[in-house]
């Protein structure tokens, strides 16, 4: 059994303890099975967060949407989507285990075990509707240039919803700057919330793709 302390080692491990991307996809496949508790005992609202910012945005046809979910863990934007009434998600995540887990829920049409990078993924351009990415992105998760192949993904129109730790997004926030002027993106919102984990500052960043 696990103790509060190691469970709070571990959380402080992943999001602070910068370890290689080997050893985090480890801790990942070992954490698993104890991560919804142990997330849900840290106040993780992060997933129910991104998919209701989501369904703020998309609010006919949800049917319809198709979503990809990256850093998909154990499913539960997925999870939260499917209650609010999307249909069609797909998954990335390098993790088999957390993948086991969202592929028991049995609501997501594709799960893919692979890193999200800015390489080039085999999923078809102009796939989606919208990319969710809750408490994935920065400090050795999904990293920055990543947000190109978002955009190769993306249809036009589609919405980027990141939902994360304020620190997470230090280097991403100039870049889609750059891409807004570019008129690659259009800014939907940056939004603070205290809706991410207990006493942890967090931002909703909401950015729509622009392809003509
Ligand atoms: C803190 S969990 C978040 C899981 C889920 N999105 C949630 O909100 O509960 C971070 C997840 O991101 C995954 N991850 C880390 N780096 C990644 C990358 N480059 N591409 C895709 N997933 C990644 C990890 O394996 C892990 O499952």
């Amino acid at each position: 059994m696990e103790n509060n302390h190691s469970k709070k080692h571990r959380v402080w491990y992943l999001s602070d303890g910068n370890p290689t991307q080997e050893e985090r996809i480890k801790e990942y496949d070992n954490f698993c099975s104890t991560y919804e508790k142990v997330l849900g005992e840290e106040g993780w609202q992060s997933p129910y967060v991104c998919a209701e910012t989501i369904g703020s945005y998309i609010t006919g046809n949800r049917d319809k949407v198709e979503i990809l979910d990256l850093g998909v863990g154990t499913g539960l934007v997925g999870k939260r989507l499917h209650e609010l009434g999307f249909r069609t998600f797909d998954g990335i995540d390098p993790s088999q285990g957390m993948l086991t887990l969202a592929k028991q829920k049995r609501i997501y049409r594709n799960l893919y075990c692979q890193l999200f990078t800015s390489e080039p993924t085999n999923i078809k351009e102009g796939s989606y509707d919208a990319i969710c990415i809750s408490g994935a992105f920065g400090k050795g998760d999904i990293p920055e240039d990543s947000v190109y192949e978002m955009i190769r993904l993306g249809k036009s129109g589609c919405l980027i919803c990141f939902v994360g730790r304020t620190v997470a997004f230090e280097l991403l926030l100039p870049l889609l700057e750059t891409l807004e002027k570019n008129k690659q993106l259009k800014k939907e919102e940056i939004t603070e919330t205290q809706k991410y984990r207990k006493n942890v500052p967090a931002l909703i960043i909401v950015y729509r793709i622009i392809k003509d």
